[in-house]
C-alpha cells in the first residue's frame, strides 16, 4: 500500500517538473529547456549542451560561444564589432569561440581555436598582444569599471540630468539584475544626446560581473535583446519620457592596466587616416586652382581696361 501512495506521488511529481519546465529561456532567446528532469541549455561547440541560469543573466563567455556556434551552422546571429580612463580598451577584436571555465568565466589564455594566442580580461576582451601558443596568461584581470558612452534619439522634451542618473540606474537594475549603487557617475551633453555612464565596482570586488550587463545592453542598443522577450530594450524613462538608445561604445578598465601596444594599427583607423590625407590633399589642389584662375581673370581685366 504505502508503496503504491509512494509511485501515485513520484509519477505526479514528475509529472509537475515537466509542467513547470518552461519551453523557452526568460535570459537567453536561443536557450532551449527541456526535462525531466528540467534543464536549460545553449548549444555550443559542436552541438555540445552548455547549462545555463535561465532567471539570471548568461556569462558573455558562454553567449560567445553560443554566438560563434550559430555563425558556423548559418543560423541568424547578427553580430557586431572619450576613455574614462589611460588605460580603457575598446573591444575591436569583436567575436571569437573563447574557452570557458565551467563557471562561465573566461579563461586567461585565448587562442580562438587557432596557434595564435592572447590574453583577455574578465570580459573577454584581448589586454595583450597576439603571440603563438607559449604565451603565459598568469591570471585572469578583472574588469572592475566600465564605461558606457550612450546617444540617445530624439525625443519630445529636453531631459533632466539630475534624474538621468536615478533613471539610468533603476533600468540597470530592472533589466539587468545590477546593483544601481554600483553607478558611480553620469556625463550629458543634451546637444550630442549623449550619456556616458560609468559603472565602477571597485578593486577586488567579484560580487557582479560587468561584463554580462555590459553585452547584453550592447545587443540590446545595437541588435537585438538577447532575452527571449524582443519586445523591449533598454529604455530609461525620466520623468515619463522614455529614452531610445541608437549607438553605444564600451570602455573596459582592468584592475592591471593592459600590455596591448598600439604599434598595429587597425584595418579602420588607416581608412581614416588615409581619407583624411585625400581630403587635405583635394582641399589644397582646389585652392590652388581657385587662385590660379583668379589670377588669370584679373589678368585679362587689366588687359581690357588698358585697350579702353
Ligand atoms: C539561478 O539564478 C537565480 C538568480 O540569480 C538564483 O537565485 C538561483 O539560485 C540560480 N539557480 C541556480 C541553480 O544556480
Ligand atoms: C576567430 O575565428 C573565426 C573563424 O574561425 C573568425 O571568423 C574570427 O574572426 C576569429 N576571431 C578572432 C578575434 O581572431
Amino acid at each position: 500500500m504505502k508503496m503504491w501512495i509512494f509511485a501515485v506521488l513520484a509519477a505526479l511529481a514528475v509529472g509537475a517538473s515537466a509542467q513547470n519546465c518552461p519551453s523557452t529561456c526568460e535570459t537567453m532567446k536561443w536557450g532551449t529547456c527541456d526535462g525531466p528532469p528540467c534543464s536549460c541549455y545553449l548549444l555550443v561547440d559542436n552541438g555540445v549542451k552548455q547549462p545555463i541560469n535561465c532567471t539570471a543573466l548568461v556569462p558573455k563567455c558562454f553567449l560567445m560561444k553560443a554566438e560563434m556556434y550559430r555563425a558556423r551552422k548559418g543560423m541568424n546571429t547578427r553580430s557586431i564589432a572619450g576613455k574614462p580612463d589611460e588605460t580603457a580598451i575598446v573591444d575591436n577584436d569583436g567575436i571569437y569561440d573563447p574557452e570557458c571555465e565551467s563557471d562561465g568565466k573566461f579563461k586567461a589564455k585565448q587562442c580562438n581555436g587557432t596557434d595564435v594566442c592572447w590574453c583577455v580580461n574578465s570580459a573577454g576582451v584581448r589586454r595583450t598582444d597576439k603571440g603563438d601558443q607559449n604565451l603565459k596568461c598568469e591570471k585572469l584581470v578583472e574588469t572592475h569599471w566600465v564605461r558606457l558612452q550612450l546617444t540617445h534619439k530624439q525625443g519630445p522634451a529636453t531631459v533632466d540630468k539630475d534624474k538621468l542618473k536615478t533613471a539610468i540606474s533603476t533600468e540597470l537594475n530592472k533589466r539587468y539584475q545590477m546593483n544601481p549603487s554600483l553607478v558611480k557617475e553620469i556625463q550629458y551633453d543634451p546637444d550630442a544626446r549623449m550619456i556616458v555612464v560609468d559603472v565602477n565596482k571597485g578593486k577586488g570586488d567579484r560580487s557582479y560581473d560587468l561584463s554580462k550587463m555590459a553585452y547584453y545592453m550592447e545587443k540590446d542598443v545595437k541588435i537585438l535583446p538577447l532575452f527571449n522577450d524582443q519586445s523591449r530594450r533598454f529604455t530609461p524613462s525620466v520623468d515619463g519620457q522614455t529614452l531610445e538608445m541608437e549607438n553605444i561604445v564600451v570602455y573596459y578598465v582592468d584592475e592591471e592596466a593592459p600590455t596591448i601596444t598600439m604599434k598595429h594599427l587597425t584595418g579602420g583607423i588607416i581608412a581614416v587616416i588615409v581619407v583624411v590625407v585625400l581630403a587635405v590633399v583635394a582641399g589644397l589642389l582646389a585652392v590652388f586652382f581657385v587662385q590660379k584662375r583668379q589670377r588669370k581673370y584679373k589678368k585679362t581685366q587689366q588687359r581690357e581696361m588698358e585697350q579702353m
